[in-house]
């Protein structure tokens, strides 16, 4: 379980999945050595600029090959039209992995987080993060969410003994 997390959000659902599988590690994604050895890597960070950060970027790229499961978390509600591309742009940074399924939720937004996207260069998340502001988000990811990202460990790790 490699996660990158700055306000919290992605690191709830990263315990959550661990919580979900014992035997698991879980690590900061900067923390994560070689990946040999590893059957199964839970790969979670925020939706960044409708998409995967960078560092998530590099770290999916070493994990070529591998199986794979994504777990997202976003400012953005889900059922928004500008949120359509953000999960195919992550499963594309997950390309050349082999990917056995993901999860998303929305994460609540730090108060500097609308101040930062205000200054964004794309023009429907700087509106986004100005409309709605901290509103966004709030209570998320709750317990609804983590039961949900605690059933898909479960539901992921299931299809790898099926198969
Ligand atoms: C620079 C920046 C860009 C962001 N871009 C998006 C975006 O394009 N779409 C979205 O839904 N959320 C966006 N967000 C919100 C984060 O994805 C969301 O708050 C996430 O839950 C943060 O996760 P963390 O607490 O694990 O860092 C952005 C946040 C930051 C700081």
């Amino acid at each position: 379980m490699a996660y990158l997390s700055s306000s919290g959000n992605t690191s709830r659902v990263a315990e959550a999945i661990h919580a979900a599988l014992p035997g698991s590690s879980m690590m900061a994604m900067a923390d994560v050595g070689p990946l040999d050895g590893y059957d199964l890597i839970f790969a979670g960070f925020p939706v960044i600029a409708e998409g995967a950060p960078r560092r998530a970027k590099r770290f999916l790229r070493r994990a070529q090959g591998r199986r794979v499961a994504l777990f997202l978390t976003h400012g953005m509600p889900a059922s928004m039209s500008e949120f359509d591309s953000a999960v195919p742009n992550c499963r594309r940074a997950a390309a050349g992995c082999e990917l056995l399924g993901e999860f998303e939720c929305q994460g609540r937004m730090v108060p500097w987080m609308p101040k930062l996207l205000r200054l964004y260069p794309r023009g429907h998340v700087r509106c986004w993060a100005r409309i709605d502001g901290e509103a966004h988000g709030a209570g998320h990811p709750g317990e609804g969410n983590l039961a949900r990202a605690h059933a898909f460990a479960i539901e992921v790790c299931g299809r790898l003994t099926v198969a």
